[in-house]
């Protein structure tokens, strides 16, 4: 939300409750199960969604006309860098293209899955978790790599999580970045344990395959300052 909206604590609070409850209702399992069959135009039809994302769509479009109002800030947020930009004719984006992009940002599935498996692969494999954890700690710059490319990079038919074809993720970077960050601070914070030593099923979501229980985890604080 911070890398959408910039730092300002009263704004971040209302949106952060708005979209914890677009989350939940876009991640109830009988409606993911009727997306996956109906498409997309079952779900913008649907009350229950519409109802959770008008408050979101109005919140991010107070927002745009708010800084549009404001003028040139100099902020470097995406709001901003979205206002700023322009077409090759020299037009800024609508409206409308400004609030698509801006809930394209903030509303993602994929990221917190890739997160589940992250956690579950690395608590089946112990000494993998404890190098990670002491590269972290070292302040090394988390340089982790799984073993399989040490080689050479990965050609991009090879290594194909954000696709490989004629399209690929619009987002690889941003989701890289982000799921980096969530890793190094959850890493840094507590000691994590398996709760069983089996690997967890592979669930099948409407837009992800998933760990069965999530990636579950018993979490331990690792100094007093974070109990
Ligand atoms: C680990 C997290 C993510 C994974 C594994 C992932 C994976 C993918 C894949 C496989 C595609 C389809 C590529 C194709 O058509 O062949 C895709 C498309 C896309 N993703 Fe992601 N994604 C992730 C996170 C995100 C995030 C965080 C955003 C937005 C902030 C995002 C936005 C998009 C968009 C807009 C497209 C459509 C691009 C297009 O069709 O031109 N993704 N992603």
């Amino acid at each position: 939300m911070r890398a959408v909206f910039g730092d300002d604590k009263g704004r971040l609070d209302r949106l952060r409750g708005l979209l914890t409850n677009l989350t939940e209702v876009v991640n109830d399992s009988s409606r993911l199960g009727k997306l996956a069959l109906f498409g997309p135009r079952w779900l913008e039809r649907s009350r229950g969604w519409r109802e959770a994302m008008a408050p979101v769509e109005r919140a991010v479009l107070d927002e745009v006309r708010r800084r549009r109002a404001e003028g040139e800030s100099g902020r470097r947020d995406a709001v901003s860098m979205l206002i700023e930009a322009r077409s090759e004719d020299g037009s800024p984006l609508s409206e409308k293209d400004l609030r698509d992009e801006l809930l394209t940002l903030l509303t993602d599935g994929p990221t917190s899955s890739s997160l589940a498996w992250v956690f579950e692969r690395l608590l089946r494999h112990p000494e993998k978790l404890a190098r990670l954890q002491e590269e972290l700690l070292a302040g090394e710059g988390g340089r982790f790599v799984p073993e399989r490319f040490l080689e050479r990079r990965a050609a991009v038919p090879t290594w194909i999580p954000f696709g490989g074809g004629a399209r690929r993720c619009l987002a690889a970077s941003y989701a890289e970045q982000e799921m980096k960050r969530v890793l190094r601070t959850v890493l840094e914070e507590v000691e994590l344990q398996p709760v069983e030593s089996r690997a967890e099923r592979v669930t099948r979501g409407a837009i992800a395959f998933s760990p069965a229980q999530h990636g579950l985890v018993m979490a331990k604080p690792r100094t007093p300052a974070y109990a």
